[in-house]
C-alpha cells in the first residue's frame, strides 16, 4: 500500500516546483534513491567536496562524540553519527522540526546513537558538554544553527573551549574570502566567517582551497576550526583540499 503510494508520488510529483516546504514529504514518503536534488534533503547541502573533507578529517580525528547545532530535517545527522563510536547530540530550537526529525531518526536509523535535544543551542550545548568527560573524549561539532535573529556560533565555540577537552568544529555558511562562489550568511552586521570565531590561543581556522566551481550542491562556504589538541590527532594528508586562514 505504502509502496504504491511512494511510487505514485515519485512518478507524478511536479519536480521543478518542489521547494523546501515539500522536503518533509519527500523524506517521509520517497525512497532515498529518488530524492530530489535539493540541499535540504541531502547531507551537508549536497556538497561532495565538503563531504570528502569532513570524512577525511573525521576518520583521522576519530571523535568519541558528535554535536550538531541546528537539526532542521536531520538530513546530515545520520552521516555525522556514522563517524563516532559514541553518541551524536543534535540540538534544534524549533519544536516542529525537532519532533519530525526525532521520529525520522527512530524510524529510519534505529541503530545509530542519535539524541535530539530541543532548545537554544547556545545554552543546550553547555548541558550536552557537561555529560561528556573532558578527559579522553574528542568532540566533533557541526555548527549549523541559524536563520533566527541571534547567531549562536560564537557562544557555541566558547562553550566548547570552556569544556576543556579536545574538539574541532565545522561551520556551515562560512565566508570564504577570495572565492565569491561560496555562499555565506549574514545577519545584520554579523557575517558568518573568521570574524565570529573567538580569539582562542592556538586555534586554527581553515577553509576550502579548491575553487567553488569544483563544489557540488548548494556551494555554501565551510569553516573548519581546530584546537591544538585536535591538530595533534590529525595527519597532514587529511587537510588536502583545505587552506589555513588563521
Ligand atoms: C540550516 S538549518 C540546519 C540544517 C541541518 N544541519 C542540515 O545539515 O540539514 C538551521 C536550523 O537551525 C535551527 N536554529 C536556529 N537557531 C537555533 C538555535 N539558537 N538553537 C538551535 N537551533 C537553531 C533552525 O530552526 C533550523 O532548523
Amino acid at each position: 500500500m505504502w509502496k504504491l503510494g511512494n511510487e505514485w508520488i515519485r512518478d507524478h510529483s511536479p519536480k521543478f516546483y518542489l521547494n523546501r516546504d515539500f522536503s518533509p514529504v519527500i523524506l517521509d514518503h520517497i525512497e532515498p534513491a529518488v530524492y530530489m536534488d535539493h540541499w535540504s534533503v541531502q547531507p551537508f547541502n549536497g556538497q561532495a567536496r565538503r563531504i570528502s573533507s569532513i570524512f577525511a578529517l573525521a576518520d583521522a580525528f576519530a571523535p568519541t562524540h558528535v554535536i550538531e547545532t541546528g537539526t532542521y530535517l536531520g538530513s546530515s545527522t545520520p552521516y555525522l553519527a556514522s563517524v563516532a563510536d559514541g553518541p551524536t547530540y543534535t540540538i534544534e530550537i524549533e519544536e516542529h522540526f525537532a519532533t519530525r526529525a526525532r521520529r525520522r531518526f527512530e524510524d529510519n536509523h534505529p541503530a545509530l546513537q542519535i539524541e535530539l535535544v530541543l532548545g537554544d543551542s547556545a545554552r543546550q550545548i553547555v548541558n550536552v558538554l557537561q555529560r561528556i568527560p573532558a578527559q579522553d573524549s574528542a568532540v566533533l561539532a557541526y555548527l549549523d544553527a541559524h536563520w533566527l535573529d541571534q547567531i549562536p556560533t560564537t557562544s557555541e565555540l566558547l562553550a566548547l573551549e570552556s569544556w576543556g577537552g579536545c574538539w574541532m568544529a565545522i561551520i556551515d555558511d562560512f565566508k570564504v574570502d577570495g572565492d565569491e562562489g561560496f555562499g555565506f550568511d549574514q545577519y545584520g552586521d554579523v557575517v558568518i566567517g573568521p570574524g565570529i570565531v573567538p580569539d582562542i590561543p592556538d586555534v586554527q581556522i581553515w577553509v576550502p582551497a579548491q575553487p567553488s566551481e569544483r563544489e557540488t550542491g548548494a556551494k555554501r562556504g565551510t569553516g573548519y576550526v581546530f584546537t591544538a589538541s585536535a591538530l595533534a590527532r590529525i595527519p597532514s594528508h587529511a587537510f588536502a583540499g583545505l587552506r589555513r586562514v588563521r
